[in-house]
């Protein structure tokens, strides 16, 4: 995609991405949507409880479409679920409708952020914390095949905004 209106954060789970959407939004001047909020929102339901009363394929399908649903929209920043590039071709749909920003960490600075907050994490919910480094490792080499496509990699623990700012504005429409 050589000039975007839309740009998509993505990244494990704990990466930043809501964050860094929110700050990128606001210097660009454009909307933001965070796609767990959307699936929420449409579904009257949280993420947690999504997962156990509906199970994670559904979830996937409800991720897909609501994906699929900002296609009309453009100057617009979404972060993505960390589960999102890794099922039904989403990846491709990112690639081809805009901008593709991966947040990259390591598993441990990734666990020392997730440790705190695994509760709202269906994925994380049974995990012993002394598995979780163990765990993010493996998950993060299964789906780095997909984050790893993307056309922006940058540092999600310390993301430089304004270094990040001059590598889109080239990129967008602005
Ligand atoms: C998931 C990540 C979550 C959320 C869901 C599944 C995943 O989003 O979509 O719990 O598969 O990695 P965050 O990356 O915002 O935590």
């Amino acid at each position: 995609m050589q000039h975007a209106s839309k740009i998509f954060l993505i990244g494990f789970m704990g990466s930043g991405k809501s964050t860094a959407g929110r700050r990128l939004a606001s210097y660009l001047k454009w909307s933001f949507v965070d796609l767990d909020e959307k699936i929420e929102n449409t579904e009257g339901m949280k993420i947690p409880a999504i997962f156990s009363q509906k199970g994670e394929s559904l979830f996937r399908e409800m991720e897909s479409k609501a994906l699929r649903e900002l296609q009309p929209e453009s100057h617009v920043v979404i972060s993505t679920g960390g589960g999102t590039p890794c099922f039904s071709n989403n990846m491709e749909f990112m690639l081809e409708s805009g901008l593709t920003i991966y947040l990259k960490m390591t598993p441990s600075s990734l666990k020392r952020r997730l440790v705190r907050s695994s509760e709202g994490r269906p994925l994380l919910k049974d995990i012993d914390r002394r598995d979780l480094e163990g765990f993010i490792a493996a998950k993060l080499a299964e789906r780095e095949k997909w984050y790893s496509r993307a056309e922006i990699i940058t540092d999600g623990l310390n993301t430089d905004l304004s270094y990040l700012l001059s590598l889109i504005k080239k990129r967008i429409i602005q």
